[in-house]
């Protein structure tokens, strides 16, 4: 018998045995926290077992998963005491001795654990435009995840991010419906590997299904308004390769799609998901999200309602933080008729099979000494070089960068001392604002220049907090016998709803700080550090350089150092549009009528930086754009390919972009969109062709019936500023 129906068979074997209670109990994931001393919220400042709620929990009411962590991350030996202490209770003390299945938030690394691999953020792997760098990140979080017991990751983010105000923007991997697609396919294999099963992989859980990142109002977990062409076209389809390529399990989006919340529409989640999409994993909850449809949504008149709702729309898994109350009113509702058995056996089917393939029966924890790698120089390794990559160089001129290192420098700006500026949320802690846990001998962007240029060289005054100034004057006062002045603004770490901003411009106090400093007349470098395009069009002309950084992660101190000192060419391209202004905010991928401005033109697409823009050391010229053959037909391939060279002095590396346009169709089309990408590392003087193959999918869209459809007609192939039209014939 394979592997797979072996599996089906143990698991229709438990599942027979099974009493309601039991898979109820399965369907449960409660917080930590809610087995531990102390309120839920109560801000203990050392976590210890409860262990009459342990029990409670984990023996009375068999809760099948745990997740998350208390105040303040652990390390792996403590992982391993927790977690490996909950399945003793589950695997010994219960009935049927079903291990617990553990999950956790790894966002940018196992982020969670004292001393673990803090890679640059989603956002920033996506300026790299290298899915191998996203396939490391999997790899090395799964192995550091392991390494600390905890077999399951929420993450990839695969939220098509889309309306700029929204504050997890740098949780994902940006704009673009191909690169989510593309990085988040390469971080799945990195995670999962060749099968979840074993002390290397994890099981990832993509999310949040669906539409999430496009929030009407730009507040996070607010309602989403979405054609379901749009949906299908833009926000599926990261989502349809993650299940092709075997993830196990899917998290739903809080907020509503055209005002019901995901976690109550049977069509997204049975239909779509499960029933279109053939999804046969668990789809688990966001945070408290069936309490949420009482409180928040109000589409529940009490919990227990909310409960029937959301098991009957088709939710396996309830991230229940805080209690099991979701097991008891769901033996009532299916004692009562509410909700029938079929449902139960569907959602506990699914979850054991989970629990199966990831081998919880056979091991739960793996020992420590498998693990000699955790946080090694390597892992760093890896990171850094994520970091460097990200990197993308927005302006420069005057020769501004990179710095001489013979040059003297004022290095200023919040995030200029900062480890957690680097890192953003979801380090160490949730919000990532906590300093006492940072990793102290990582580096920041000033010790790292201190490091490069000589304490002596480094002259530094924070100049501003956040939003408030602190000594803008003395930063000036400073700046005299500096040659030129880095600025490093940045965005608060935060996630969630206290990501929520009123105003997506970089606050006032930052922006008076680069005018202050602008004054005395020498140089001015930008270093941002930030998830969302905060809007500086009042700074910008007053900056010389511009270095975007994003959130770089525990090793983009060392990262920006070694770019602004020219010690490596930045390469990488914006994975977002950077607005010029906060009443202009749409996508590279908009179409034509939302150009249309006050003044009836066509001009109001007027962003400070467009998506897939990044300068590099060096300067490439693009030519012979070849595409071949010039009418095709359904199912025939497209040859197209472009010389690329390297015109400047400098070693660099440049990522191709080739965008397609639909001239005209029966939706209106995007004025383009990013189809393929391929990055060319090429010494001064060198030349190479880059050749892509498109097929006739790639000219496809949604159309009004929902259907993927290529239409007869002309299209356009652009890279770089050439262009050339090809015919698509329907045979
Ligand atoms: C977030 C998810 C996260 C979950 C567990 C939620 O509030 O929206 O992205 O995975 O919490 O921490």
């Amino acid at each position: 018998m394979d592997k797979e129906a072996e599996i089906n068979r143990k698991v229709e074997a438990l599942l027979n045995r099974m009493t309601l209670e039991e898979k109820a109990g399965q369907m449960v994931n409660v917080g930590l926290k809610a087995l531990c001393e102390g309120d839920f919220y109560g801000g203990q400042d050392t976590i210890r077992f409860d262990s009459a709620k342990l029990y409670g929990l984990i023996q009375e009411h068999l809760v099948g998963s745990v997740q998350n962590m208390g105040k303040y991350p652990l390390t792996t030996e403590e992982w391993r005491y927790f977690i490996g202490r909950i399945q003793e209770v589950a695997l010994k003390e219960t009935r049927l001795g079903i291990p617990v299945i553990y999950g956790i938030d790894g966002v940018h690394g196992a982020n969670y654990t004292v001393g673990s691999t803090l890679f640059p953020h989603q956002i920033g792997l996506a300026a790299t435009r290298n899915p191998e760098l996203a396939r490391s990140m999997g790899q090395i979080t799964a192995y550091e995840a392991k390494a600390s017991g905890i077999p399951w990751v929420y993450g990839p983010t695969l939220d098509v991010a889309k309306h700029p105000l929204w504050g997890r923007i740098s949780e994902t991997f940006g704009e673009d419906t191909y690169i989510n697609q593309v990085m988040g396919d390469a971080y799945l294999q990195g995670a999962q590997g060749d099968g979840i099963n074993g002390p290397y992989s994890i099981a990832v859980c993509p999310k949040h299904f669906i539409g999430y990142g496009n929030p009407f109002n730009g507040k996070d977990r607010s309602p989403v308004y979405l054609p379901e062409y749009m949906l299908r076209q833009y926000y599926l389809p990261p989502f349809v390769s993650a299940i092709k390529n075997g993830a196990q399990s899917i998290m739903l989006n809080s907020g509503s799609v055209n005002a019901i919340p995901c976690h109550i529409d049977k069509y997204l989640i049975t239909d779509l998901l499960k029933g279109e999409l053939g999804f046969e994993g668990v789809v688990i909850s966001d945070w408290a999200d069936v309490d949420n449809l009482v409180g928040v949504h109000r589409v529940a008149e009490d919990e227990k309602h909310a409960v029937q709702l959301a098991v009957n729309a088709g939710l396996d898994m309830v991230m229940e933080p805080y209690d099991a109350s979701f097991a008891t009113d769901l033996v009532e509702l299916v004692k009562e008729g509410a909700v029938p058995m079929a449902r139960i056996n569907d959602a506990v089917r699914r979850i054991l099979t989970l629990k199966m393939k990831l081998g919880l029966f056979e091991q739960t924890v793996y020992p420590a000494s498998a693990y000699p790698e955790f946080a090694s120089e390597a892992f760093a390794g890896a990171s850094f070089q994520a970091a460097l990559e990200s990197l993308t160089l927005l302006k420069n001129e005057k020769a501004a960068l990179p710095l001489s290192k013979e040059k003297k420098v004022l290095v200023t700006g919040v995030a200029a001392n900062s480890l957690n500026y680097l890192n953003g949320a979801w380090s160490r802690t949730f919000s990532g604002q906590e300093t006492e846990y940072n990793d102290e001998e990582k580096l920041t962007v000033l010790e790292a220049l201190q490091d490069k240029l000589g304490a002596s060289r480094v002259i530094y005054a924070q100049g501003t907090d956040y939003e408030e100034d602190i000594n803008t004057a003395e930063a000036v006062r400073k700046a005299a016998t500096a040659d030129a002045i880095i600025i490093c603004l940045g965005e608060r770490p935060a996630t969630e709803k206290p990501s929520d901003i009123e105003d997506l411009s970089m606050p006032a106090a930052q922006r008076e700080l680069v005018k202050a400093l602008a004054q005395t007349g020498k140089p001015i470098i930008l270093v941002l550090l930030e998830g969302r395009p905060r809007v500086i069009s009042d700074i910008e002309p007053l900056a010389d350089a511009i270095l975007m950084a994003y959130y770089p992660g525990n090793e983009g101190g060392r990262a920006i150092a070694e770019v602004l000192t020219g010690e490596y060419n930045p390469g990488g391209k914006l994975p977002y549009t950077y607005p010029r202004y906060t009443g202009s905010l749409f996508a590279y991928d908009h179409t034509r009528s939302e150009e249309r401005d006050v003044n009836w033109g066509f001009e109001a697409f007027n962003p400070q930086f467009e998506f897939g823009f990044g300068l590099s050391y060096t300067t490439f010229a693009y030519d012979e754009l070849e595409v071949s053959p010039l009418e095709v037909g359904p199912g025939d391939s497209l040859q197209v390919s472009v010389r690329v060279t390297n015109t400047g002095s400098r070693t660099g590396t440049e990522t191709v972009q080739l965008f397609l346009t639909d001239k005209v169709a029966s939706v209106t089309p995007p004025v383009r969109q990013l189809k393929r990408f391929a990055k060319a590392s090429l010494i001064p003087g060198e030349s190479r062709r880059v050749a892509f193959t498109l097929y006739t999918e790639d000219l496809q869209f949604v159309n009004r019936y929902n259907q993927w459809v290529a239409e007869q007609g002309e299209f356009t192939i652009s890279i770089d500023q050439l262009s050339r039209d090809f015919f698509l014939r329907e045979d």
